[in-house]
């Protein structure tokens, strides 16, 4: 090499991170392992660790007092790390040995002529045993707009990053006896790519829905419903096709970075050497609050898992359902966004440890919720503010669609499960876990009605 990229090189020093992006993450012998930290110096050792920001240590929950925290190790990592840990007298247990053979077990694989005859008898592929590509969920949509265009509608409200038409469902059977537009509940789902569990549910919530209109008659006269099953589908797609753990976007803001042409070119240099840093955390991206990286759980860095973007709303894809929201905002009672993992029902605030004034409805509405959750299958979730039950994060959709958009019932939905297979959830529990949420959200339905 020569010119800048030479320099570019001996400033940076070398290329120990390059990872090739045409190729596939593995995560063989990578090991998620449970820490069980029992006092206060234990999780500031945690912590500490955590800033440091090993290239191969990875949170996946954050250190808290009295609770366990996931964290998946890399392979050259891994004895030096359980030393680490017996050092400071922080007990451990390995969930997953090998994430690269869970991820492989994780969803079944079709062939293309086993989706072809599924379309062929069905006219759409959707399974529910598996998860499923963005393709495939849109054509679903799709279908069923033309299936049942009574009561079903396909809305492009924008386009990814990277050009994909980022596509909703309005299931609605028309206006109230007044000729008004009926309140709706809201649901989007795929804000962070590897949670594929929460788009599941929300077509799984679709098909009810719209397969289903005539058992949901009473549902479906007194509500409407918005449903947004990826949010984020060049994040989704790359956790199909290249890292299964990729969380963010897929945007690259090295421009917005520095203001100096030569600064802007060593960024560029070293993101071409190194292939890393792409993307913003969408939901650190909502303009309410937006980067009060003090509170904790955001950041300013680009190459951080949480990175909050060099804006609010640089993410086509938050704008777009953002506008969205706010255009229909005068109907929509209900906010609820899907994620995981933890099973837990979210009230705001995320941004600060205040509660909201009408706190105590929240909660209670969502406790009934979590009630018809649980007598499903027995699970159990919990309800609390975002910020004390899972950690303070500023610029999360929830804080906007309350504090902006002005929707009184704004929720986060930490799906199944609890830390066994954590964002790796065998494909065989999606149908469980979305009859249950099925179940909470239609009693939500009934309450604020
Ligand atoms: N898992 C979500 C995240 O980290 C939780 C967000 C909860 N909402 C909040 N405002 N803190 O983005
Ligand atoms: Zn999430």
């Amino acid at each position: 090499a020569s010119g800048i990229g030479s320099i570019v090189t001996s400033i940076i020093g070398t290329e120990k991170n390059f990872k090739s992006r045409s190729s596939r993450v593995s995560y063989k012998n990578h090991q998620l392992i449970r820490l069980y930290p029992n006092s206060q110096g234990h999780v500031n050792d945690l912590k500490e660790l955590k800033e440091s920001e090993p290239e191969d240590v990875k949170f996946w929950t954050e250190p808290m007092y009295n609770r366990t925290t996931d964290v998946v190790v890399g392979p050259d990592l891994v004895s030096d790390f359980k030393v680490f840990l017996s050092d400071k007298g922080i007990d451990f247990k390995v969930l997953i040995p090998d994430l690269q053979k869970t991820i492989a077990y994780q969803n079944p694989k079709m062939t293309k002529e086993q989706r072809n005859d599924l379309v062929t008898t069905n006219g759409h592929s959707m399974t529910w045993k598996r998860y499923h590509r963005y393709g495939e969920i849109v054509k679903y949509l799709e279908y069923l707009a033309l299936r049942y265009p009574s009561v079903a509608e396909v809305i492009t409200i924008g386009h990814s990053y990277e050009g994909q038409p980022i596509k909703m469902i309005k299931i609605s059977t028309g206006t109230n006896k007044g000729g008004e537009a009926k309140p709706a509940i809201w649901i989007d789902a795929g804000m962070h790519a590897r949670e594929w569990i929460g788009s599941a549910v929300a077509t799984y919530i679709v098909s009810q829905l719209v397969e289903k209109n005539s058992s949901y008659a009473k549902l479906l006269d007194n509500t409407d419903w918005m449903i947004l099953p990826v949010v984020n589908p060049d994040g989704y797609e790359f956790s199909h096709t290249g890292d299964r753990l990729w969380r963010k976007t897929r945007s690259n803001h090295a421009e917005d970075q520095d203001d100096s042409r030569f600064l802007q070119l060593v960024n560029h240099y070293t993101r071409w050497l190194w292939g890393k840093c792409e993307g913003v955390d969408p939901n650190r991206n909502f303009d309410y609050h937006w980067g009060e990286v003090e509170a904790g759980g955001a950041s300013l860095d680009p190459c951080h898992e949480t990175y909050a973007g060099p804006r609010a709303f640089s993410e086509p894809e938050t704008k777009a359902m953002a506008d969205y929201i706010l255009a229909n905002k005068q109907n929509i009672r209900v906010y609820l966004t899907l994620h995981s993992y933890s099973q837990m029902w979210l009230v705001p605030w995320g941004y600060t440890y205040t509660k909201p004034l009408d706190y105590s409805e929240l909660a209670s509405v969502a406790k009934k919720a979590i009630g018809a959750v649980t007598k499903i299958h027995g699970t159990n979730y919990q309800v609390g503010p975002s910020a004390d039950l899972l950690y303070p994060t500023s610029g999360a959709s929830d804080d906007w669609a309350k504090g902006v958009a002005g929707i009184k019932y704004a929720y986060t939905l930490e799906l199944r499960d609890r830390g066994r297979y954590g964002f790796l959830l065998p494909a065989s529990q999606i149908v469980p876990t979305a009859r249950e949420i099925w179940a909470g959200v239609k009693t939500i339905a009934r309450l604020v009605n």
